[in-house]
């Protein structure tokens, strides 16, 4: 089977190789989670393995991405270069609908050869619909489209909530291939980073709950570790 490796230092191991290809995740996690660090980092290798990436922003506008990861990963120096040669682009859509970022995603394959792509966040989308079950059909609608396209994608959701027992089943957990979950979990006097694979189609896979970091040379997973 053919796998996207993350890059991530860690979670492919935690994958077995990496997300398999052609594959749609969420990534769960509340604010401040490391989601937006998490998927630039994803984009980051790729572009690093000669795999062009597309980072759709729904939430911020592109400058402030790029301002954020550069101070988030001051390490990844070579980021500048890599958006300017288009090996990871960032884009803002106009309107916060699915069809154009399906539009968008479309062109960029076409255009650009895109192997990976970011969508920040479903949440956003979400909350342009009146209803749930709009955004349900408009979901289900845009996953159909995204099964057809040769790319492997990783979809933000916001979390309400940080705490792992209170972790709801969203629309997204049933429709998309796999879940990964951040959690920013709370100890008695500090926060600890944490995460797990929930759910991969396609594959077998870690079931631990294990430690991240967000570093300056890059997200480090604590395969094998306990958290605290
Ligand atoms: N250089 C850094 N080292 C450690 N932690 C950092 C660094 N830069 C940012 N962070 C942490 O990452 C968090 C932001 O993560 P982000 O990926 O934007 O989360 P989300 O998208 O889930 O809201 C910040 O709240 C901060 O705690
Ligand atoms: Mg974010």
């Amino acid at each position: 089977m053919d796998r996207v490796q993350t890059g991530i230092a860690g979670m492919d191991d935690m994958l077995n190789g990496g997300i398999p290809a052609g594959r749609h995740v969420a990534l769960y996690g509340g604010p401040g989670a490391g989601k937006t660090s998490f998927c630039f980092e994803y984009l980051y290798r790729g572009a690093k393995l000669g795999e062009p990436g597309l980072y759709i922003t729904l939430e911020e506008t592109t400058e402030d991405i790029i301002e954020n990861m550069k101070s988030t990963f001051p390490m990844l120096s070579d980021t500048t270069d890599l958006i300017a040669n288009k090996s990871l682009e960032i884009v803002k859509p106009d309107k916060l609908d699915l069809e154009d970022v399906a539009n968008i995603l479309e062109d960029r394959i076409t255009s650009n050869g895109i192997k990976r792509a970011v969508i920040d966040s479903a949440t956003m989308i979400r909350m342009s619909f009146a209803t749930e079950i709009e955004y349900r059909q408009t979901l289900f609608e845009f996953l159909s489209l995204l099964r057809n396209l040769d790319v492997t994608s990783i979809t933000t959701v916001e979390a309400s909530t940080s705490k792992r027992d209170e972790m709801k089943y969203d629309i997204e957990h049933f429709v998309m291939d796999g879940i990964i979950n951040l959690y920013n979990l709370d100890r008695e006097d500090r926060r600890v980073r944490a995460l797990e694979i929930f759910k991969m189609r396609g594959t077998d896979h870690s079931r631990d709950l294990v430690p991240f970091k967000v570093t300056p040379q890059g997200i480090k997973v604590y395969t094998g570790e306990k958290v605290f």
